[in-house]
């Protein structure tokens, strides 16, 4: 298996832009369901999670082909109802095609996700509106099955502001007969994104990004070509705010939109941090340490989750101490017990970690244990003392498009090794990176 190898210590410099959004991707590919046509996706980050969303429509009769970032859909009916176990389990995000097919093609059937690594992550918000909607739901064998002839508009008040519970059910509202409200919704910018190419199709959906959304149904979304670009990755960006700041370099962050980054950027400017708002593009500086500031995590606008990890290695490296709670997840501290073998101060409490700044971190051999563990990680490796070796790199490959790449290219001594060359711990080549 591959790692990635990192000598820490350098500064980062430059300019580095964010991809895609993966998170806003993904809805809008599950979305192209709930209607025949063209769609042509630009500005799709080519990581793994896309990829296994691709494959699952490819499964179920969509045509897929790429063109660089560009992503060509074409919907002409579809040949079955059902997302796999064996794909399901491999990208919860999968449970999305649920809503858009039984709206559309009257039933679905889609494995039930389990658990992951960071929480039991439950669907019940989603079925619960389903069926408000309708659907006949049952569970057998470890799949949801779902039926229903059309379904019909509801009041549905989540519990928690599901992020893709709300796509789910705000896809499937689309074609219900009648309106759907949809009260305590996620206000997350990909739920925006999702909401504006549905009404590109021909969707009544007013309100996405607050806490209500309204949609009223209509009997079908328009076929022909759409053309649609995703916003970029807030996270992504967001993870280069601090590696800017970790190295105490200055680095331009293009692709990044302050306005939906304002918890993070916040966080980072009272720790110290300078950031400089320019069109299309952060610039930040590293300060010579930061300053310990606590964080808690919360649904959007609030500090996002998929931000903590890389978050607690930037207060790991603080002056003083700070408190970082996670709050949408009741697992995901995982990457502790790694930052911690590369010398950082934390201790954990619950859903609560202590964390006392150390001056240095020291290069370790790591274990990522998700996608945004792994961020965290490697922008912990970024600036400890010596060589890191991040291992379990296909959670990075994930989400993060091209990372190490693009890491290169603005300084930093970071390498992809392959599998072979990292069982025998080889050094990298002179001249190679780090
Ligand atoms: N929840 C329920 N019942 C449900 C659905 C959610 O109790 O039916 C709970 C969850 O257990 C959690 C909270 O509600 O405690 C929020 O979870 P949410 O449903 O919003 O998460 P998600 O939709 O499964 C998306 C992102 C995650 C991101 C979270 C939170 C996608 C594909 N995934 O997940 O992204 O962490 O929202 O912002 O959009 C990542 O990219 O690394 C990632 C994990």
């Amino acid at each position: 298996m591959d790692q990635i190898v990192i000598r820490g210590g350098r500064p980062l410099s430059g300019e580095i832009t964010a991809s895609g959004a993966k998170n806003a991707a993904l809805p809008v590919m599950a979305s192209v369901l709930l209607g025949d046509g063209d769609y042509e996706l630009s500005n799709i980050p080519r990581v793994v999670d896309i990829h296994t969303m691709a494959e699952l429509l490819r499964r179920l009769g969509v045509g897929a082909q790429w063109a660089d970032n560009r992503l060509i859909l074409s919907v002409r009916g579809i040949e079955r109802c059902e997302a796999a176990y064996e794909l399901v389990k491999t990208m919860r995000a999968s449970i999305m095609v649920l809503g858009p097919l039984v709206a559309r093609w009257g039933q679905a059937r889609v494995s039930l996700p389990g658990g992951c690594a960071i929480g039991a992550r439950p669907v019940n918000l989603h079925l619960m509106g389903l069926r408000k909607m309708g659907a006949e739901i049952t569970i057998a064998h470890g799949y949801i099955e779902a039926k229903a002839s059309r379904l019909h508009g509801a009041t549905i008040a989540l519990d928690q502001p599901t992020v893709t519970g709300t796509e789910n059910l705000m896809m499937a509202a689309t074609l219900a007969q009648g309106t759907t409200v949809l009260d305590n919704a996620a206000c997350e910018p990909e739920v925006v994104d999702l909401a504006t190419f549905l009404n590109q199709r021909g969707a009544r959906i007013s309100g996405a990004g607050s806490r209500r959304i309204t949609i009223e149904g209509v009997d079908r979304l328009s076929g022909g070509l759409h053309r649609y670009t995703i916003i970029s990755d807030r996270i992504e960006a967001g993870t280069y705010l601090i590696a800017g700041a970790i190295t105490r370099g200055r680095l331009a962050v293009r692709g990044c939109r302050p306005e939906q980054l304002e918890a993070v950027m916040g966080k980072l400017e009272a720790a110290g941090v300078v950031l400089r708002k320019e069109a299309g593009r952060v610039m930040v500086e590293g300060p010579p340490r930061p300053t310990a500031v606590d964080a808690a995590t919360a649904p959007y606008p609030g500090f996002p989750t998929d931000m903590q990890a890389q978050f607690m290695a930037l207060m790991a490296v603080a002056k003083g101490q700070s408190l970082i709670s996670e709050l949408v997840f009741e697992q995901r501290l995982t990457h502790v017990a790694e930052l911690q073998r590369m010398g950082a101060q934390i201790q954990v409490q619950g859903v609560h970690a202590k964390v006392q700044g150390v001056e240095q971190l020291s290069g370790a051999p790591v274990m990522a244990s998700d996608l945004r563990a792994s961020a965290g990680l490697v922008l912990a490796g970024l600036v400890a003392d010596g060589e890191s070796r991040i291992q379990r790199v296909y959670h990075l490959d994930r989400g993060y498009e091209r990372m190490v790449e693009k890491l290169q290219a603005v300084g930093a001594a970071i390498e992809r090794v392959s599998g072979e060359r990292a069982r025998v711990g080889r050094q990298p080549e002179a001249g190679a990176g780090p």
